[in-house]
């Protein structure tokens, strides 16, 4: 008999935006004269930009010419791809990284997900609280964790580390020594953002005790801040303790092209074993990969009109951000994120739970967000908000933030 992996039945059910989705289909059902403003869910708005669609147009037409045509890709990416990665986001920035320790991918979620594979199960992970769930979740599904338990909204055998206002977000050291540590930043949801000095930290506390960092900086290019670290390989030693991940999909649009990449730096090592050719035996068993045109979209990403173009969006999103931070702020709320991020976390007034808050927001103001208890159980008491609206919404959202 077929035995199914017991592991995914320890997983409590992802409601969070299927709750909302029906809650907010109620509504709409109930008040069909109502104009519902979306600002919850972390997807962007804005088109490609015209750059990318000019190199996407020829790299289609590559694919129906037999002098130019491509199959499969080089398992871990075009050369070209990985070049233009390896100087633009780290050589330019100090970061000693080689086109080799790119591993090129459909976004970040896969590889945030499936790295956990090439360590052993009997790792401890540690993760911040609130979480992105996909660090979570993937290690459940694989039988790193124990069961879940409702009372506590947590799973057995995983570190949390609380992230508060108190500590600004950002995680103390843990006590007790994980074998993995998940960190994001810019971080989705809090919006908050670990400076240089705080990240050396992190990286000297995983060298001392030979924990891995998995380091998430899907959110990179949101950074305006000089002393914030757009890569955790800027801090010394963290080529001998991290991987690092990034996506194309909020710094350039690509949530539906799917494009990202992984580092692992070739000396990393941990029990003396090298990570790098597991996780290239994973790619090369596992994925076939990114469409051969999405990764010449993305070369186009760093071209000089590239680069201009998804700054402009990428200031567009962050121009709504200052919009809710500054409005909000007025209005009385307290908020924080929205600067070096594109999401807005929000403390809910009058110590309203997350999800009565959702409700009032709905009802009163016809606007939708995501509420922080669904990321976690420090994250109840607060709501996250984000930038990737049109202007006109997220003015009008904030208008009505003001009559509530
Ligand atoms: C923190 C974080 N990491 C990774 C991802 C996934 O990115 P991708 O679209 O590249 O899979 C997201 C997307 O929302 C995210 O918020």
């Amino acid at each position: 008999m077929a035995r199914i992996n017991a592991n995914y039945k320890k997983l409590p059910g992802s409601y969070l935006f299927s709750t909302i989705g029906k809650k907010v289909n109620e509504y709409r059902e109930a008040h069909p004269e109502a104009k519902i403003i979306r600002l919850g869910i972390g997807d962007v708005t804005q088109p490609i930009a015209p750059k990318v669609i000019e190199t996407l147009h020829s790299a289609v037409d590559e694919m129906g010419d037999a002098s130019t045509f491509k199959g499969y890709a080089p398992d871990l990416g075009y050369e070209f791809l990985r070049s233009v990665i390896a100087e633009k986001d780290y050589r330019d920035r100090g970061c000693d990284i080689s086109a080799d320790e790119i591993f090129v991918s459909d976004g970040a979620k896969c590889d945030c997900g499936n790295i956990q594979e090439i360590f052993d199960v009997g790792n401890r992970i540690a993760v911040c609280d609130p979480v992105y769930p996909v660090y979570v979740d993937s290690n459940v599904m694989a039988g790193r964790t124990g069961v879940y338990d409702a009372a506590k909204e947590r799973f057995e055998n995983v570190i949390y580390m609380p992230c508060t206002a108190e500590n600004g977000f950002v995680p103390e050291l843990p006590q007790e020594v994980p074998d993995l540590i998940y960190l994001c930043f810019p971080n989705n949801p809090t919006g908050a953002v670990i400076k240089k000095d705080e990240l050396q930290k992190w990286v000297d506390y995983a060298n001392k005790n030979d924990s891995i960092i998995l380091y998430d900086a899907a959110y990179e290019a949101y950074i305006s801040e000089g002393d914030v670290p757009h890569s955790i390989y800027e801090c010394e030693g963290a080529k001998d303790c991290a991987i690092e991940f990034r996506s194309f999909s909020k710094t350039a649009g690509f949530t539906g092209l799917r494009l990202g990449f992984t580092v692992i730096p070739k000396d990393l090592t941990t029990g003396g074993e090298k990570l790098w050719p597991l996780w290239a035996r994973r790619h090369g068993t596992k994925y076939n990969g990114a469409p051969y045109i999405v990764q010449k979209a993305g070369e186009a990403v760093y071209s000089p009109e590239g680069r201009q173009q998804v700054r402009e969006q990428i200031a567009y999103y962050m121009g709504n951000a200052k919009i809710i931070l500054d409005g909000l702020n007025a209005a009385g709320f307290e908020v924080s994120g929205g600067v070096n991020a594109p999401y807005i976390w929000l403390k809910t007034p009058d110590n309203m739970t997350s999800w009565e808050f959702f409700d009032y927001l709905l009802s009163e103001a016809n606007v939708v967000g995501t509420p922080g208890s669904g990321f976690g159980p420090h994250g109840e008491h607060y709501f996250r908000l984000t930038a990737f609206g049109s202007r006109e919404n997220t003015v009008e959202a904030v208008e009505r933030f003001k009559t509530l």
